[in-house]
């Protein structure tokens, strides 16, 4: 039997409204449930089987598998849950739907995630074999020389072994345009001198890796900026906004890891 849930849940999952919409529709009256108006916000329902319309038009819950690419602020955890109740990224999108996030970033990390209810795309994004791009911007202390940046590019030897190619560019002390566009907060136009923004891009995945890798050469991480996985970008996801895949956005991440996105469940 399919888990009762908050209708406001039900509603933003169906892409109608973001969640505080869907409580204004239905404070407004907006919606039914089986034929009746329900104003109150602690309604459940079953997504399944009950009949929601709002403004008389009956929504559904998406079919298939959810896909949902997340602008993760910094404090937020990548975990669906916490022995200790901090926020997590499941807090975060509204969907009754049992989603995880495909890979981690540190909770001092902030920008992409993808989150999913497809456990074979997952599993694919996240095997070595298929090594898909991450792409990161950091902001870190000091400038790395030529020579620094070329041992990152070529791979370093960490405590878990040597780190496979990297591709690393310095940006320079002004703040990147993706990350103004993205609404990354607490940063200054142009970081003062001692600090420099980089872009860096790998296709492994271990813990701290890119922390440790700029650590390694002695330029320590002050922030850390996922924009881009594989063909996936941050683009103008304010943080804590989400949205779902566009089907060209699918269409290309399955080509990445061999899927057929037109397969069933
Ligand atoms: N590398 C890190 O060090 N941290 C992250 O969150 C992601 C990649």
């Amino acid at each position: 039997m399919a888990e009762k849930v908050r209708l406001q849940k039900v509603i933003a999952a169906a892409g109608i409204a973001s969640r505080r919409k869907a409580e204004e529709l239905i404070r407004a009256g907006r919606v039914r449930v089986n034929g009746k108006v329900v104003r109150e916000l602690g309604v459940k329902v079953d997504p399944e089987k009950d009949i929601i319309e709002v403004d008389g038009r009956r929504i559904r819950p998406p079919r298939g598998h959810v896909y949902i690419l997340l602008h993760k602020p910094r404090s937020v955890l990548s975990t669906t849950s916490d022995p200790f109740g901090r926020p997590t990224v499941i807090d975060l999108v509204p969907t009754d739907r049992r989603v995880f996030p495909v890979g981690r970033l540190d909770a001092d990390s902030e920008g992409l995630m993808l989150l999913t209810d497809d456990g074979l795309l997952a599993e694919r994004l996240s095997h070595p074999r298929y090594g898909h791009r991450k792409e990161y911007i950091a902001l870190v202390i000091g400038t790395p020389t030529e020579k620094e940046l070329r041992a990152l590019q070529r791979g370093i030897v960490l405590e878990d072994g040597r780190t496979g190619p990297a591709e690393v560019k310095v940006l320079g002390r002004r703040v990147p345009q993706e990350v103004l566009d993205a609404g990354v907060p607490g940063l200054q136009k142009v970081s003062p001198r001692g600090f420099s923004w980089l872009r860096i891009a790998i296709a492994e995945g271990r813990k701290h890796q890119v922390r440790r890798m700029l650590k390694a050469v002695g330029h320590p991480v002050i922030r850390l900026i996922r924009v881009a996985i594989g063909p996936l970008r941050l683009g103008r996801l304010q943080p804590g906004q989400w949205r779902a895949l566009t089907p060209k956005e699918k269409e290309r991440l399955f080509q990445e890891v061999g899927l057929n996105h037109e397969r069933k469940k």
